[in-house]
């Protein structure tokens, strides 16, 4: 029996699954992963100017803008076949949760729910202070508006360098993947923390792993299967 067959069996099987999710899932989407940014998008700015509370309050005109680009870049892509089988195997299991690291959105574009988001949603902006999310101003302007209840500036809702997750997505995300029977980790290198660390948890329940990466990654080797590919062109074979 070969990887695809076998962990064609763990998911006929599960009743109960997490997705996790990282960069690789929307690359084929057309969104650079973060890695593969670093040598694109990201390489004119250090990360620090542009994702960190201090590079906000230092430049808020500057990191709104470029918040509002990449928002507006990625409404105009679509989910890709990987997305797209994701929210259809939800109709045939029990109970799927999607856990996803991406601000993009495309999980919940191509029909899943519930989508834990650790670090956030580009299409979101929330006051620096009390934090409850709501939509981007239209038409967006120049620089962040005012918070209409306390007065302080509003940012995207986005996880920045030294911020904390989302304390309520992330413990659900947690426990979710502590009541799985199995738990698919796509597209994602597995070296930001906390997030990296939900594999983790299943690694240490017995839980069955499958990945899906066209790299290995430091899990590869625990994973109950290692599924080498893009993910738009395995998860349809692996989900149908
Ligand atoms: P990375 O950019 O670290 O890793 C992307 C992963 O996707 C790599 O392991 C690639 O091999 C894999 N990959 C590339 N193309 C793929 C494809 N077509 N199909 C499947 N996999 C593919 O992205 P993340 O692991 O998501 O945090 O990074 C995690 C966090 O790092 C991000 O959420 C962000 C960043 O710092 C914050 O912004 C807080």
């Amino acid at each position: 029996m070969n990887g695809l067959d076998q962990a064609r069996k763990f998911v006929s099987k599960s009743k109960r699954a997490v997705v996790l999710t990282g960069a690789g899932i929307s690359a084929e989407s057309g969104i650079p992963t973060f890695r593969d940014a670093m040598a694109g998008l990201w390489s004119e700015f250090r990360p620090e100017e542009l994702a960190s509370p201090e590079g906000f309050r230092k430049n808020p005109p500057k990191v709104w803008q470029w918040y509002a680009w990449r928002r507006e870049k990625v409404l105009a892509v679509e989910p890709n076949p990987g997305h797209l089988a994701i929210a259809a195997w939800q109709e045939r299991i029990e109970k799927l949760t999607v856990v996803t690291q991406n601000v993009d959105g495309l999980h919940q574009k191509a029909g899943s729910s519930p989508v834990l988001e650790l670090h956030g949603a580009l299409n979101q902006i929330k006051c620096s202070q009390h934090q409850v999310p709501q939509s981007w101003p239209d038409p967006v302007p120049d620089s962040p508006p005012k918070c209409s209840i306390c007065n302080e500036m509003m940012r995207p809702n986005v996880v920045w360098f030294g911020e904390m997750l989302p304390q309520d997505q992330f413990e659900q995300a947690q426990v979710e993947t502590a009541h799985a029977d199995l738990v698919l980790v796509i597209g994602t290198s597995g070296l930001v923390y906390p997030a990296a660390s939900l594999p983790h948890i299943a690694l240490q329940q017995g839980i069955t792993i499958i990945e899906v990466n066209p790299e290995q990654t430091g899990l590869s080797e625990h994973a109950s299967c290692f599924l080498q590919g893009p993910a738009a062109s395995v998860l349809p074979q692996l989900l149908q």
